[in-house]
């Protein structure tokens, strides 16, 4: 495997892999691992955590993260994605970015001869989701047979690596969402090739919620969405709002789990976040760790 473009990527057992990786890492946080290595974080859109979590967890291993603001850049002026991957294959030994459109990270991969992470794109943010199986086993001590329910906009790239990222790591996901904001039909055929049984699709987020052991939700306007946001929410709102009383109506032992940034008062609330439920920070937290890892295991580089 040279870049980590889709969760599906990565098979169970190179999974499992990464986070007995991660659980070292986490005893002995600091290594010269990535000595020598230059990493460049090329980012066409916001970030919080991806950016300072990938950047961390670079310094903490003693390599050097180079952040290009793409808007920065001579993509900007139109130098083509092939010309840039050319050129940057000879300065740095991998790049992380976070894009508009997945088709560009492809040809991004194609044209940089050295590891390619997505850093999330409009398809999938399969980092992200990497991150968050390894909490939910940290909190159930398992994946397998775990029941997520997926509520909101099940078309957007958080839910599309959540779904086949369940059934690579043989979890249960019901995902409640309006019609037209559900997963596409490809990516749950996909999920239910390589698990069968995988995946639920219905309009009801009180039927998703009512057996799940893990509630998650997301944004309902992605970036890149922007235009579309009024619409999103005459959709969404109220029904698809993860609050207290939707909460009320899950098993006592579920928890709550959110990629963040979260907008209160649309996909959520202040309470649900800082609520009893919650471990959207863990979650936050894991990234790091688990980024470690997986930059160690796309170089190769074992740990001693
Ligand atoms: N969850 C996530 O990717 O957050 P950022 O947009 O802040 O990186
Ligand atoms: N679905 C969101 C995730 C942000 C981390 C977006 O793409 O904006």
């Amino acid at each position: 495997m040279k870049d980590f473009l889709s969760i599906t990527d990565l098979s169970r057992d190179e999974i499992y892999e990464i986070w007995d990786m991660t659980d070292r890492l986490r005893k002995n946080p600091f290594n010269d691992l990535l000595r020598n290595k230059n990493i460049l974080l090329l980012f066409e859109k916001p970030s919080t955590r991806t950016r300072v979590s990938f950047e961390v967890g670079i310094n903490q291993m003693g390599g050097r993260a180079i952040y290009m603001d793409a808007s920065t850049s001579q993509l900007s002026r139109g130098e083509s994605i092939e010309d840039t991957g050319h050129t940057l294959e000879r300065y740095v030994d991998m790049i992380i970015a976070r894009v508009y459109r997945h088709e560009d990270l492809v040809k991004l991969a194609m044209n940089f001869n050295k590891p390619v992470i997505n850093a999330l794109s409009d398809l999938e943010h399969p980092a992200q989701i990497l991150s968050d199986y390894y909490t939910i086993k940290e909190k159930f001590g398992r994946v397998e047979g775990v029941k997520l329910a997926f509520v909101g906009d099940g078309s957007n790239n958080v839910a599309t690596s959540l779904i086949l990222g369940a059934a690579i790591l043989w979890a249960k996901i019901t995902v409640a969402s309006p019609s037209r904001y559900q997963p596409k039909k490809a990516i749950v055929e996909l999920a239910e090739e390589i698990k069968k049984g995988t995946v639920r699709v219905v309009e009801d987020p009180v039927e998703a919620v009512s057996d799940a052991d893990v509630i998650y939700t997301d944004v309902f306007t992605s970036m890149g969405q922007e235009k579309e946001k009024e619409e999103r929410l005459r959709m969404f709102l109220p029904k698809y709002q993860v609050n207290d009383e939707l909460l009320a109506k899950s098993p006592a032992h579920s928890v709550f789990m959110h990629c963040l940034p979260a907008h209160y008062g649309e996909e959520t609330t202040r309470e649900v976040i800082y609520g009893p439920k919650s471990i959207v920070f863990d979650q936050a937290e894991n990234r790091l760790h688990v980024q470690k890892a997986l930059i160690l295991k796309l170089f190769n580089i074992q740990l001693p």
